[in-house]
C-alpha cells in the first residue's frame, strides 16, 4: 500500500488531490456541521494535506496524518501554527486526547478488508460522545472491487453493506450525501457518523 501510494504520489499522478469533488468536502462539513472554531480535527490519510489547511483556516488545531510524507506538509506548517502532521498508518497512531471531527477523505475504501475492522476501532478510539466521523467513500449498488496497475485496492461499498461494518464497530451513520463525479459518471458517498451511544439516546430523547 505505501509503495503504490509513494508511486503515485512520486509520478504526480495522485490525481484526487485536483479531484474537485474531494476538494469540497471540508467546506460541504463545515457547511452542514457548522462546528465552532474551537475544535480539534483529524485528518487521516491527508495526502498533501489540502483539507488540513482549509480545516487549520477555521479550527484551532489540526492533525493531518498519512503513511506517505509530503514536502507540501511543510509549506502548510510555515503559514499555520495550529497543524501537526505524522507520518503514520491510522492504526499505530499515538494515543491522544480525542478529536471533535476526524475526516477520511478518500482512504479507507483503499484498505485491506482484513483490516476494516481495525481501522475503524482507531477512530472510534479517538472519538468523544459528541464527535463527528466524516467518511467518503466509492459508491456503487452492487459492492465490488479492484486493484489498480499501482497495486492499490479500490471498494465500492453498498450502502448497506457500509452500515453494517459501520455498526458493528459502535458507529452510527447520522446522515449521507452523495457527491456527483463528472468523470466517472458516478457517485462519492460522504457519510456522516457518531458513536452509537451518543446517536442511540439522542433517538431516545426525540422518539419519531
Ligand atoms: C486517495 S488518497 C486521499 C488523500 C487525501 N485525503 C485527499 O483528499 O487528497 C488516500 C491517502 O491515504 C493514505 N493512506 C492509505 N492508507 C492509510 C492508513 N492506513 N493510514 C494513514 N494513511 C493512509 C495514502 O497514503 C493517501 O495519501
Amino acid at each position: 500500500m505505501t509503495n503504490a501510494y509513494a508511486a503515485h504520489y512520486g509520478h504526480n499522478t495522485d490525481e484526487w488531490t485536483r479531484d474537485i469533488q474531494m476538494r469540497c468536502v471540508p467546506s460541504l462539513i463545515q457547511g452542514l456541521l457548522k462546528l465552532p472554531a474551537s475544535i480539534r480535527a483529524l485528518d487521516v490519510g491527508c495526502g498533501r494535506g489540502d483539507d488540513v489547511d482549509y480545516f487549520a483556516s477555521i479550527y484551532s488545531y489540526v492533525v493531518g496524518i498519512d503513511i506517505c510524507w509530503q514536502s507540501e506538509w511543510q509549506h502548510v506548517l510555515s503559514r499555520r501554527n495550529n497543524v501537526r502532521f505524522e507520518c503514520s498508518d491510522l492504526m499505530s497512531l499515538r494515543s491522544g486526547p480525542p478529536f471533535d471531527l476526524i475526516l477520511d477523505n478518500g482512504c479507507f475504501h483503499h484498505q485491506h478488508p482484513d483490516v476494516y475492522d481495525a481501522y475503524l476501532a482507531a477512530v472510534a478510539r479517538r472519538m468523544h460522545s459528541e464527535s463527528s466521523f466524516v467518511l467518503l467513500t466509492f459508491k456503487d449498488s452492487s459492492p465490488h472491487q479492484h486493484i489498480d496497475p499501482q497495486g492499490r485496492l479500490h471498494r465500492y461499498f453498498d450502502t448497506k453493506e457500509l452500515h453494517v461494518l459501520m455498526t458493528r464497530l459502535g458507529l452510527s451513520v447520522i446522515n449521507e450525501v452523495d457527491l456527483y463525479r463528472i468523470a466517472k459518471g458516478d457517485y462519492y458517498r460522504l457519510t456522516f457518523c457518531r458513536l452509537h451511544s451518543c446517536s442511540e439516546s439522542a433517538t431516545s430523547r426525540n422518539p419519531r
